[in-house]
């Protein structure tokens, strides 16, 4: 956590003059390695993408007046409002949300832009809470920054999600993956060799909201039950769960946190074969003892893993759906997006 950074914030909050119009602006992100790891404490490995959310506006006394360019409605709400939303906004559930959580939000006006693809996995939702925070006049260090993220983030769909969206997001450094230790919050940024590319390819789509992923959280508790934290605990303990599927989650918990660290490993000594294949055993643990993966992702991961040129290649993020990632040769003929490790959302 930079202090400067801090100190940056507030200045800018204090001295923002009311005339000028401003960009808050957030990337979106692709996990590498490290999927359902981190709402129990665990390693994940996201990098923030050249994607991203944005809110160009001005400031204004009283109100908060926001529309999306690409969904419908028009957001307006008065700052002395107190009462419950009633926006019935799908977008407006998280600007509602993250007004509540900042303590003197600014009033203003302004339009939101995206060009993340939106129920993706790549952490569309997490980038507009963490652009709305900005913009609405949040102040404080990145951790906190992404806590509240994560916090509207329940608030507006009620997913259990943990931290590792918001954390990268607020956190990245241009050019790396950020390892995060979801128990202490610390952040490794992990350079990503010019040698390798990183390719996102869409499958299918996907929302958390109303899926198993919430269950799949409440399993991970039940095994903590019986082992104690699974960021701490090891294969050996997964005896001691009674439940064979309460097992199996826990099964994919412990040894994702392990291939997380040796992925990491394998990246920064460019052995790229290793780091493919812990992710296509990523791939087969979400899918076999996680039960996130759907069969359309399987065959597009399988399909893309044997292709010339592709390292290793896992679905990414909540799962049942969504996008998946691939570590390939820089000329490798692939279908998909080439993502380019960004920085962190910033107020511009
Ligand atoms: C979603 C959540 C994250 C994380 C991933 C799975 O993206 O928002 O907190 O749990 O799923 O790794």
């Amino acid at each position: 956590m930079s202090f400067s950074w801090l100190i940056e914030m507030y200045c800018q909050k204090t001295f923002m003059p009311k005339s000028r119009t401003y960009r808050a602006v957030a990337p979106g992100r692709v996990n590498l390695i490290g999927d359902h790891t981190d709402y129990t404490g665990g390693l994940v490995l996201p990098m923030a993408i050249k994607m991203f959310t944005s809110i160009e506006f001005s400031l204004q006394e009283n109100y908060v007046d926001l529309r999306s360019e690409s969904e419908d409605g028009i957001y307006r709400r008065a700052l002395s409002d107190r009462s419950d939303p009633e926006t019935g906004l799908l977008w407006g559930r998280y600007v509602d949300a993250v007004l509540s959580l900042i303590e003197e939000p600014q009033g203003l006006t302004g339009v939101i832009r995206s060009t993340l693809p939106i129920g993706a996995g790549l952490s569309s939702s997490a980038s507009l809470e963490v652009a709305l925070a900005l913009a609405l006049g949040f102040q404080g260090d990145e951790l906190s920054l992404a806590l509240l993220g994560q916090r509207a983030e329940h608030m507006a769909t009620q997913v259990p999600c943990g931290i590792m969206d918001q954390l990268c997001i607020t956190s990245a450094v241009a050019g790396t993956a950020s390892l995060i230790n979801c128990s202490t919050y610390e952040v490794t940024h992990i350079p990503i060799p010019d040698d390798v590319k990183v390719v996102v390819r869409f499958v299918t789509a996907r929302q958390l909201e109303g899926s198993a992923y919430a269950q799949r959280v409440d399993e991970c508790r039940l095994a903590e039950h019986f082992v104690g934290p699974l960021s701490v605990a090891d294969m050996s303990d997964v005896t001691k769960i009674p439940d064979a599927i309460v097992r199996s989650r826990a099964t994919h918990v412990i040894s994702e946190n392990a291939r997380v660290s040796a992925f990491a490993t394998a990246l920064s000594a460019g052995d790229f074969s290793q780091a493919g294949e812990l992710m296509l055993e990523s791939h087969k643990s979400l899918a076999e003892n996680f039960a996130v993966s759907v069969p359309e992702m399987d065959q597009a991961v399988a399909q893309l893993a044997a292709t010339p040129g592709v390292y290793g290649a896992r679905m990414t993020g909540g799962g049942f759906g969504g996008c998946m990632v691939a570590l390939c040769e820089p000329n490798a003929q692939v279908e998909g997006w080439v993502v380019e490790p960004v920085g962190a959302a910033s107020l511009q």
